[in-house]
């Protein structure tokens, strides 16, 4: 059978109370309730995680935003502020994403994002890997770069756990509200080849071509389907968009109205 589409919606730090929070993800999953080909995953703040999930219904699994580098087995210490990625997994949370842009320019580093990844796999949550280069240069560095931002922030993973990542290509300057524009979809299909041979010198091919790729980027209901007809992707991870419940549902209705034999 073919793998359900992924669409995660990352609220960043969005809404602003708890009463809206749960008000916009009953929305989300009210428009996620007779979907069958997409897998919806919605990430608030993890402030409030735990309300939205007494609101949850089954139609839509929880993610995280983040989780502590300080993230031990134990999952307890003297990290004041820090959340570990067992706490978030005693929540039902099941996705959390790691290594966004947006934590990435408040400092996190490649090495800090593969430890992050080690533990959140060891405590059987699923890492949503975001990786993407801030300009795309007519020399072509950003090729490199990528290809080194995704082989140093999957660092120590082994074969085995390769299969339980799912990537999110994000370039950054397609993300957020001063983004330039969104990628264009053949542009994006080049982009996921390069991934997968980048995984595939490391992992094999096979492993390499049932990775999951989302695009991140300014998606919204205009351009997610020609991303899904033509990018090479599996799904998307959507900031603004999904803080809108009308347009991140528009976003699933297409998707989910998109032929199974074309992405
Ligand atoms: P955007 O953000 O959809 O608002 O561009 C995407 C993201 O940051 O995950």
């Amino acid at each position: 059978m073919k793998k359900k589409l992924i669409i995660i919606a990352n609220w960043k730090m969005n809404p602003p109370t708890v009463l809206e929070a749960k008000k916009l993800f009953s929305a989300i999953c009210r428009s996620a309730r007779r979907l069958r080909k997409i897998n919806v995953v919605v990430c608030p703040p993890s402030l409030f995680l735990g309300n939205v999930r007494n609101s949850a219904m089954s139609q839509c699994a929880l993610g995280a935003q983040d989780v502590s580098v300080k993230s031990s087995p134990s999952g307890v210490g003297a990290y004041t502020g820090e959340v570990s990625s067992a706490m978030l997994a005693s929540l039902g949370v099941r996705y959390v994403l790691v290594g966004h842009s947006e934590r990435r320019t408040l400092g996190e580093t490649d090495a800090m994002v593969s430890q992050k990844i080690h533990a959140v796999i060891r405590d059987g949550l699923t890492p949503v890997l975001c990786v993407g280069e801030a300009v795309r240069d007519k020399e072509g560095e950003y090729l490199h770069f990528l290809r080194k931002e995704i082989n140093d922030s999957l660092g120590s993973v082994k074969k085995r756990d390769i299969s339980k990542i799912i990537m999110a290509y994000e370039p950054i300057w397609a993300v957020g509200k001063n983004a330039e524009r969104a990628d264009t979809p053949d542009e994006l299909f080049e982009m996921t080849i390069l991934i997968r041979k980048i995984i595939g010198e490391s992992y094999g091919r096979s492993i390499a071509m049932a990775l999951p790729i989302l695009y991140g980027g300014s998606v919204d209901e205009n351009n997610a389907e020609a991303f899904l007809l033509r990018g090479g992707i599996q799904g998307f991870l959507v900031g603004r968009a999904s803080i809108n419940p009308d347009i991140f549902g528009h976003i699933l209705k297409k998707a989910e109205s998109v032929k199974s034999s074309e992405h």
